[in-house]
């Protein structure tokens, strides 16, 4: 019996090794992590990450031929194919700062492997990770061990949170990179057979280590770009009388462009466009390449000025000052489905209002109230550390309050900004929300999904990104 093991049992290792365990029932697959409170939680009936579909699979296959647990060394030291799946932060100190990945969990993790290994091992890059590294981890991997043979493949994720499910079962493609030797290729074959047992074969893509690496930056790259290209027009849009939805809709007919991925927003989030976009910048600097890293670096421009225009639009309609008004913000994971905050857009638009001096009341049907005023209190970056690192109680931040009903958030509010597109915000009862509030009443759709008309016709002042602007917003000064 094949057993593969995956080192960190996050938002890519734990649904991952699910669908595996699922496919292959003649797999053993263990998924471990330093977090003894993670572990727990995917053993117990609260699985720590929510995904539509997740615990189907996991309450399938758990017990049987998937496991997971804390003994990292003992089910690393066993297993014939180990996945990593570590945390890998951008730098915040020394060379490559705000840009390079810091890859200390990974080293340690190489080690470890090194240190527990008694026979020869595929080792599995499944974390983005920069370009060339699996070449570090090969010399540390062959440094520290005597006798022993590993082969180094990268196979990016390309699983997308909310979707993550669906789009493990059926994979627009499963990429493998490995070094183009006998070992090299017998290894990918190895890794191959597993995928086959679930997809064709016409969508696994075999290719070098380094295409395998760069494709998954480059894949993130585009897609970010998709998003502020569209976000970039939808500022134009405003200012135009254009509607962006329209915009949108006429130019994703082209076959060539498609219509996928050209919602206007309130900006990207996630754990990984601007941590891959960073890494790529960070390369093409070392590669002597600044014109193409400046071109990558414009799309994180556009996201931040996208977010940054949504603030500014909120403390300008409500006659410049937010100053003690209360905000309810609803929605704050970075997207529907998911309850993951990591780089989520209403983090930098929560700071810029409480920045005003604005008051928040924030609802989210998935995200605790803990994890909201973490978000608001640790620095950028230091998300992307293991849960235990990073700070424990954060002291509560006076002008925030969490709410569990979306009506408690609205009451008494200046205005609402619609962070997050939860499909339940689209159904809300906006004339009793709009009977509760303050006079006059704003709602700011940061993703477009309510129904402008009807809210204009209860009483609403409404700005949505990209939409011809509110006659109240048009006769306001222009602001930068
Ligand atoms: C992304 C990639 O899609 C996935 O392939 C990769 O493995 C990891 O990174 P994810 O971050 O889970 O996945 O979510 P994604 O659906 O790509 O959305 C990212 C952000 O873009 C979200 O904040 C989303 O709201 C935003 N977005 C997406 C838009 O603003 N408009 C769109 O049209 C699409
Ligand atoms: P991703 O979204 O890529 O899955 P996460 O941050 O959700 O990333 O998960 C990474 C996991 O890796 C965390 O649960 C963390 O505790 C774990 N981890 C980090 N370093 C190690 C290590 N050396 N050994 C085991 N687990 C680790």
């Amino acid at each position: 019996m094949v057993k593969i093991c995956c080192i960190g049992a996050g938002y890519v290792g734990g649904p991952t090794m699910a669908v595996i365990a699922l496919k292959c029932p003649f797999i053993e697959v263990t998924v471990v992590d330093i977090s003894v409170s993670r572990i727990n939680a995917w053993n117990s009936e609260q699985l720590p990450i929510y995904e539509p579909g997740l615990e189907d699979v996991v309450k399938q296959c758990r017990g049987k031929n998937l496991f997971f647990s804390c003994d990292v060394e003992k089910h690393v030291g066993e297993a014939d194919i180990v996945f990593v799946s570590v945390n890998t932060p951008t730098k915040t100190q020394g060379l490559g700062a705000g840009k390079a990945a810091d890859l200390t969990y990974w080293e340690s993790a190489a080690r470890m492997i090194a240190d527990v290994s008694k026979s020869d091992k595929i080792v599995v890059e499944k974390s983005t990770v920069p370009v060339k590294t699996a070449e570090a981890i090969e010399k540390i991997l062959t440094h520290n061990s005597e006798g022993i043979n590993f082969q180094i493949l990268s196979n990016p994720e390309f699983l997308a949170e909310g979707t993550a499910i669906q789009d493990l079962l059926t994979p627009d493609r499963v990429l493998i990179g490995g070094r183009e030797t006998p070992e090299g290729i017998k290894a990918i074959e190895k890794l191959k057979n597993v995928y086959a047992n679930w997809v064709p074969v016409e969508s696994i893509l075999c290719t070098n280590l380094w295409s395998a690496e760069l494709s998954k930056l480059a894949a993130n790259a585009f897609l970010a770009q998709r998003i502020s290209s569209v976000n970039a027009i939808s500022a134009l849009c405003e200012a135009t009388g254009a509607d962006i939805s329209e915009v949108s809709h006429s130019v994703g007919m082209d076959s060539r462009i498609g219509p996928k991925f050209l919602n206007a927003s309130v900006g990207f989030g996630g754990s990984c466009f601007q941590k891959d976009i960073l890494n790529l910048v960070y390369i093409c600097e070392c590669n002597g390449l600044p014109e193409v890293a400046n071109y990558w670096k414009h799309v994180i421009r556009i996201n931040d000025y996208q977010k940054s225009r949504f603030v500014n639009r909120v403390v300008s309609s409500m006659f410049n000052t937010i100053s003690g008004k209360k905000i309810a913000i609803l929605g704050f994971a970075f997207k529907k489905d998911t309850g993951d905050t990591r780089e989520t857009p209403a983090i930098d638009v929560c700071k810029g209002l409480l920045g005003e001096k604005a008051k928040l009341s924030i609802y989210d049907p998935q995200v605790s109230a803990d994890h909201i005023e973490r978000d608001l209190s640790i620095e950028k970056f230091d998300w992307d550390h293991p849960a235990h690192l990073q700070p424990m109680s954060p002291t509560a931040i006076k002008q925030v309050s969490v709410e569990w009903d979306v009506y408690e958030a609205t009451k008494d509010a200046h205005g609402v900004c619609i962070l997050t597109e939860w499909d339940e915000f689209k159904k809300l009862d906006f004339q009793r929300i709009y009977d509760d509030m303050q006079k006059p009443s704003f709602v700011f759709d940061g993703r477009n999904i309510v129904d402008v008309v009807q809210l204009r016709r209860i009483g609403f002042i409404v700005y949505s990104v990209g939409k011809p602007l509110d006659p109240w917003l048009k006769d306001l000064p222009a602001f930068a």
